[in-house]
């Protein structure tokens, strides 16, 4: 019996009834969100189905672990696939549609990458350095399953910064009608950013993970106090994060939030994203905030 007032979540792994579910929800004037995700749900995927359901009438969620965006197959292999306990969470959401294909239903002709485009370096510096082919995995999926669902927003979360300005730029290049919205991080009450990787990390290690976003809190606020001069404020901070047992970092670094460029010079007029992405023995997280005047 259900009890509330939502009508029952579809689930549905084929394109074709897809296009009919989204027919039929247009047909009925319906604007409709889009929420992709790689599964093993938590808070953070779930605030992004809230927004969509707060600013359009249909939600579709896809859960898809896309091979092509893995650059290590160890990590493919290991990422978590949870899906009943996904589909409980999504059954009491606001979620209308869930898309499930395999993958040989979005690559028929074979998971491998077959469109590149040129993102005006924005897939160059942080994760592009460390995940070599991550954002063209990344931008064609995205590609396919918007023509999948055609929506008229597409929500992404902040935690993957670098992710939502390829794909805000893969959309300008393609021209896809589509509205690109980011949402805010959201956090355990320690301040570690929710992620589907966090449940393979140990005790010590889920412990120590609150190093990295403490490290950006504290550069936030330095920078936004005195202001002292960034690449000294970077260096210092890089070596206290090195000195934490557990902690190998592969960067920490502060860009444009526009342009994704390294800043040397903050003059107060343009936002900063100040950005760290570490390993925990075998598991690596990345972690960001955004600086602006307005604080
Ligand atoms: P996934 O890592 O499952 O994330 C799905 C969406 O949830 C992304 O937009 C991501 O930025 C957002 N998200 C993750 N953790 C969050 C948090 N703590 N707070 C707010 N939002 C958060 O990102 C992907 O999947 C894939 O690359 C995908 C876009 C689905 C393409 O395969």
């Amino acid at each position: 019996m259900v009890h509330h007032g939502k009508a029952a979540m579809v689930c549905l792994t084929q394109k074709t009834a897809l296009a009919e579910f989204v027919e039929r929800q247009r047909k009925g004037g319906a604007t409709l969100g889009f929420v992709p995700t790689m599964g093993a749900l938590h808070q953070g995927h779930l605030s992004l189905v809230d927004r969509s359901a707060l600013e359009c009438d249909c939600t579709v969620v896809s859960i898809f672990v896309n091979p092509t965006q893995f650059n290590q197959a160890e990590d493919l292999v290991l990422y978590p696939r949870p899906l009943k306990a996904d589909m409980a969470l999504l059954n009491v959401s606001s979620c209308g549609a869930l898309f499930l294909p395999s993958v040989s239903e979005i690559y028929p002709g074979g998971a491998i990458v077959q469109q590149q485009w040129d993102f005006a370096g924005l897939d160059k510096g942080l994760e592009g350095q460390f995940r070599p082919g991550h954002f063209d995995g990344v931008a064609q999926v995205v590609k396919i399953l918007l023509e999948c669902v055609q929506p008229d927003v597409l929500y992404l979360g902040q935690k993957d910064y670098q992710q939502y300005a390829v794909v805000r730029k893969m959309v300008e290049l393609e021209q896809l009608p589509v509205d690109v919205r980011v949402c805010p991080t959201i956090r355990e009450h320690d301040g570690l950013a929710m992620s589907s990787r966090n449940v393979r990390l140990s005790v010590q290690e889920r412990a120590q993970a609150t190093e990295l976003s403490r490290t950006l809190f504290a550069l936030r606020d330095q920078l936004q106090g005195a202001g002292s001069c960034l690449p000294d404020m970077l260096a210092q901070a890089r070596t206290w994060l090195a000195a934490r047992p557990g902690i190998t970092v592969e960067y920490l670094e502060a860009v444009d939030a526009e342009t994704l460029s390294p800043v040397q010079h903050w003059n107060r007029t343009t936002t900063v994203l100040l950005c760290v992405a570490a390993w925990l023995g075998g598991v690596r997280l990345i972690d960001n905030v955004l600086v602006s005047h307005a604080g």
